[in-house]
């Protein structure tokens, strides 16, 4: 079993990410961190606290940061609903998971607690990992990988190069690439490819309570929009740890666009090598989308609530 840190900010897609791995023999999920992102540090906190609390897993979450490092909020309201959870009814949160510390030094104690190496999922803004890497530059010989829902190889959905997480925090996501620590890149593109369809939600539905939320966490999502096809960002990056086999990668050095406001927020995927780096990446670049979509309807509706 090998531990994991899941840093996120709930979030529809997130929530369905969470979900695909808290019964995965093979991950110890050892804490989740909140972060500002889809909605505020509040929202995305208590929805952690809640989904939690309906699963019935007994997960620790820290409460991360409230903004990003150098520039305002910017919330994804229109795909999450106001609360970033679209309209579900969740039990009332179980506060008792609530850490009291925040999630910069409880990600540093789970690392340097560990006797082994830590996995880092990403879901949301980099926030707290570029907080973390900088103020306890020694976790990082605790960290196995981190593994990142953010950035394209292609077009953006909040810029027209720039993905949501990577863009409400460039700054925190450059110091991430530049960390030296192995970074997995699932982006944008991926999350578009691997899709579910309306079918697949009946087929959640019908295995029963999670499955059933997920399905209606989905049919809320992007404002209700899903006949073009749900896209799976965040489960992506999940289903990376779980069955890498569905998935293409190729390595490459990767930088984010800080400055220039036509592309701010962009990662610039380099795999010639042009602009002198040292790969710092591996970069999904495909994936099988039909076993991806029966992988995901299987793990989540074998997951049932305690
Ligand atoms: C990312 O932005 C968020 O809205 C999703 O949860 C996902 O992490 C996609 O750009
Ligand atoms: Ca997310």
């Amino acid at each position: 079993t090998r531990p994991l840190i899941i840093d996120t900010d709930p979030g529809i897609d997130d929530a369905a990410a969470i979900t695909m791995l808290v019964d995965e023999p093979s991950f110890d999920i050892r804490l989740i961190a909140s972060v500002s992102g889809n909605v505020g540090i509040g929202h995305t906190t208590n929805n952690a606290l809640k989904l939690l609390t309906f699963l019935g897993r007994r997960i620790p979450v820290a409460r991360g940061a409230a903004a990003p490092l150098m520039r305002d909020n910017r919330f994804a309201t229109e795909a999450h609903g106001k609360s970033g959870m679209g309209s579900f009814v969740f039990p009332e949160p179980d506060t008792s998971l609530l850490t009291e510390n925040n999630a910069v030094l409880e990600e540093r104690r789970v690392l340097l607690e560990s006797d082994e190496p830590v996995t880092i999922l990403t879901l949301g803004p980099l926030t707290n990992i570029a907080l973390l890497l900088a103020t306890f530059p020694e976790v990082k010989d605790h960290i196995d990988r981190i593994v990142m829902m953010g950035g394209s190889t292609g077009r953006g959905n909040i810029g027209v190069y720039g993905e949501f997480n990577i863009s409400v925090d460039p700054e925190a996501a450059k110091m991430v690439f530049r960390s030296g620590l192995p970074v997995t890149m699932v982006g944008l593109d991926i999350g578009r490819k691997a899709h579910l369809v309306a079918g697949d939600l009946d087929d959640l539905d019908a295995s029963g309570e999670v499955g059933g939320m997920v399905a209606s966490l989905f049919r809320s999502y992007d404002g209700g929009h899903i006949e073009e096809g749900i896209k799976m960002y965040d489960p992506s990056a999940a289903m990376v740890l779980l069955q890498p086999d569905l998935f293409t990668m190729r390595q490459a050095f990767v930088d984010v666009e800080i400055s220039s406001p036509l592309t701010l927020g962009a990662t610039v995927v380099d795999y010639d090598g042009i602009l002198g780096g040292k790969a710092n990446a591996s970069v999904c670049v495909d994936v099988d989308v039909d076993g991806f979509r029966s992988a995901f309807v299987d793990r989540v509706g074998r997951v049932q609530r305690q």
